[in-house]
This record gives structure tokens, C-alpha cells and sequence, in this order.
């Protein structure tokens, strides 16, 4: 097969990638390792910014993300004992985030791509990037045992953190930046209404809680928990329990319980791989970098790497301009640094650390008390979680 730019991964960034090319006419194929339905069986967050929702509009398939998704014009802080809430839309001039899972977004672009012309190969064994440094690069694959082969001008690594993009780029060219955080994410999924109509991320003296949903009936929470500890230590009763007490009063007296749909622990990092480009190959979303989920910014800097990257490979393939490629990984990543501190420093002020002692904790306090007092310190995180500008 001979295509323009082979995608290799069909999650957000790669389906959103490839409509995108789709619809300014350059070919394009997405290889994924997954069924259709492992894709969508990953639970992840799903708070959008205006660049995601823009795409999806740009794209005509935001039918449902308007219908189901909820705006969100706010979100709360909260200490332990009261809700310091960021009113995002009064501090940035009118913008908003919309709460719409990552999943129902990738099953809008999954169910658009035979209408849209979008060709996805699941279940492709064994992919393998070749010639990458030069201007004929290749892909092969396996799928049901045969042995396949994808000729193409431009490689998008889509594939996530443990993809094979990134590690297609020889040892010694690019650099890795990552910190590893000494707690994990419990999340439950339950069928049960938001305790409240908006965000709660709480640091309280035994953790950090977060109260989120993804719907008016259905509610999606978290407690950091240490790396040691394993999904079977927390019967639900124990989430219940332990969210009640880190949201503080205010929030578990409307928290209702119910029997969890999904239970897991996830670990946190921060990673950025620079550059994001080299040679024929471009590298998008979780493949580039990864966030700890604190700043809901994973989906969103996945979107804005494939803005950038659409709009390269148009001018690219349409006027020949090579510039638009050199380009990519340096106004991707100047985007990606300032969503991983906002992410990173949102992390720090919200978590205990076992290194903190009492003095880092006073200052977690402080610091709290000066974003409740503060309109200026409310516009900083309000224009950093709504995402600043593409
Ligand atoms: N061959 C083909 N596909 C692969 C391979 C491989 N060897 N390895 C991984 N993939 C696929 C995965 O199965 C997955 O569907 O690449 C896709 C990568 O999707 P994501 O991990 O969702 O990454 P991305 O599209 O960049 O979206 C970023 O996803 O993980 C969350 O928090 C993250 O919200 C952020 C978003
Ligand atoms: C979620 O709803 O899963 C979610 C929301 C906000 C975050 C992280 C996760 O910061």
C-alpha cells in the first residue's frame, strides 16, 4: 500500500489527526494494535478545552459532544475545610471547559470514519517503523499471520507512551525529560449523580481527592493512593469513605454511593521526549509527553499537537513547504512545557509527598489561602486550566 502519511495509533490523537488530513484531501491510513472495542474500553479523563471542542467542530462531528457534554464555567479547590472556587469564565473573558469523556470523543471519531473515508486497520500486529530519517519511509505490520507494508512520505507517531514511534528515533538524538510521582490515581466509575454540579480537586491532611463526572448520572472519583497499594485494598466502601473525609463536609454531604462500574490505580508522571520531530517522522500526543492527570491536560495537548501537525503536513503536501514540518516539534513543545508545569505545579500544591514535612505542608496551606484571597492568582490557574492560547 502507498499512502501520504501513515498514522500508527487510532486513540484521540490518531483519529483526530486523520480526519483532519482526511478532510484537506491528503491520504492517509491509521494502523491500530487494538479491537475497536479494547479502544474504547480504556477509561480516561475528560475535561475539553476550547482547542479540542474547536477540532471537533472544525470536523462537524461535535453533534453529540454539544448534546451530552456538560460546560463547565468554574471548579473548586478545596483545602479540607472549605471550596475555593476558580470562576474560569468571569477570569478569562467568557471561556469554558467541557466535561465529555475521552472515550465518547474517540468513539465520535471511530463511528465517522467510514463516511468520512477514513481508513483504520485494527488489530495490526508487529508495527514497525523503517527509513524514518529519510523521505521514503515505510511501516510494515502483520495482521491475521500476513505480512503487510505501507509506503508513505510522512510517519505520525500516535501511539502513545508505549507506542513505537519514539523508539524508532535512534538512541542519542532526542531527550528525555521525566518526573515519576510517588502515588498513584483510585479511580471509581459509579452510576450515581456528582456530589457536585462542578470539579472538586481537594488537598486534605491524609490526601488528595478529586470529585468529577461524566454525566448528571454518572460520576467519576479518585484518591491518590500509594504505589504500593493494589485495587483489591480498596473495597468501595473505602473509596466512599476515604472521599468523604478529603472533600471536606461541604461536598460529602451530597455525595451519594454506589456500586462501583470500574476500579483502578494509575501512576503518575510527567515525560517530555524532544524533539518531537525527526526526519519523516512526527510524534503526537502521549507518544511526545505525558501529564499527570491532575490538569486534565493529556487529551488536550493531544489535540493541540495534531493542530500544529495538520496544519504542516497541509502546507506540506499543498505547497511543498518543508518549513511547515522543520517547524512542528518546536511550536508543539512550547505548548507542551507550558501545560506541564501548570500540570506539574497543580500536582505539587494538591498532593502530600512523603519527602514534605510540616513546613512544605504549611505551605501547601499558604498557598491555598493566597489563591483564595487573590483575583490574581484565580486568573493565572483559571487561563492555565481552561488552556492557553494555540
Ligand atoms: N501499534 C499500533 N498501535 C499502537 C501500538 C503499536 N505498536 N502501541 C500503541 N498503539 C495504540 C494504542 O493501542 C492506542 O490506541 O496507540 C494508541 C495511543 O492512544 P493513547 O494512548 O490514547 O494516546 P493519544 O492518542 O496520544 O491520546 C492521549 O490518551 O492516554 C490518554 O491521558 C492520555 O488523555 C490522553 C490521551
Ligand atoms: C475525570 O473526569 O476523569 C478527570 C477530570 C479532571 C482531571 C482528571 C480526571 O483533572
Amino acid at each position: 500500500m502507498k499512502t501520504q502519511v501513515c498514522i500508527i495509533g487510532a486513540g484521540p490523537a490518531g483519529l483526530l489527526l486523520g480526519h483532519l488530513l482526511r478532510a484537506e484531501g491528503i491520504e492517509c491510513v491509521v494502523l491500530e494494535r487494538r479491537s475497536p472495542d479494547y479502544v474504547l474500553s480504556r477509561i480516561r479523563a475528560g475535561v475539553l478545552e476550547e482547542i479540542t471542542v474547536s477540532l471537533m467542530e472544525r470536523l462537524g462531528l461535535d453533534a453529540r459532544l454539544k448534546a451530552e457534554g456538560l460546560p463547565h464555567e468554574g471548579f473548586n479547590l478545596a483545602d479540607g475545610e472549605r471550596l475555593i472556587r476558580i470562576d474560569i469564565a468571569e477570569l478569562t473573558g467568557g471561556k469554558k471547559v467541557v466535561v465529555y469523556g475521552q472515550t465518547e470523543l474517540t468513539r465520535d471519531l471511530m463511528e465517522a470514519r467510514e463516511e468520512r473515508g477514513l481508513e483504520v486497520i485494527y488489530e495490526a500486529d508487529d508495527v514497525t517503523l523503517h527509513d524514518v530519517e529519510g523521505e521514503t519511509p515505510y511501516v510494515t505490520y502483520s495482521r491475521d499471520g500476513k505480512a503487510q507494508r505501507i509506503d508513505c512520505r510522512i510517519v505520525a507517531g500516535c501511539d502513545g507512551f508505549h507506542g513505537p514511534s519514539r523508539a524508532a528515533i535512534p538512541a542519542g538524538v532526542g531527550k528525555e525529560y521525566l518526573r515519576e510521582y510517588p502515588f498513584g490515581w483510585l479511580g471509581i466509575l459509579a452510576d450515581v449523580p456528582p456530589c457536585n454540579h462542578e470539579l472538586i480537586y481537594a488537598n486534605h491532611e491524609r490526601g488528595f481527592a478529586l470529585a468529577s463526572m461524566r454525566s448528571e448520572t454518572r460520576s467519576r472519583y479518585y484518591v491518590d493512593v500509594p504505589l504500593t497499594e493494589k485495587v483489591e485494598d480498596w473495597p468501595d466502601e473505602r473509596v466512599w469513605d476515604e472521599l468523604a473525609i478529603r472533600l471536606g463536609p461541604q461536598a460529602a454531604a451530597h455525595i451519594v454511593r454506589g456500586p462501583a462500574l470500574e476500579k483502578s490505580i494509575a501512576p503518575l508522571r510527567s515525560f517530555v521526549f524532544a524533539p518531537m520531530r525527526h526526519g519523516s517522522l512526527l510524534l503526537c500526543g502521549d507518544s511526545a509527553h505525558i501529564v499527570p492527570p491532575t490538569g486534565a491536560k493529556g487529551l488536550n495537548l493531544a489535540a493541540s499537537d495534531v493542530h500544529y501537525a495538520a496544519e504542516a503536513l497541509v502546507k506540506f503536501f499543498r505547497a511543498n513547504d518543508g518549513d511547515a514540518i522543520s517547524g512542528y516539534s518546536d511550536k508543539a513543545l512550547a505548548r507542551v512545557w507550558k501545560s506541564e508545569r501548570f500540570s506539574w505545579s497543580l500536582t505539587r500544591l494538591m498532593h502530600r509527598f512523603p519527602e514534605d514535612g510540616p513546613f512544605e505542608r504549611a505551605m501547601q496551606v499558604a498557598e491555598l489561602d493566597y489563591i483564595a484571597s487573590s483575583r490574581a492568582a484565580q486568573t493565572s490557574i483559571a487561563e492555565n486550566y481552561v488552556g492557553l492560547p494555540v
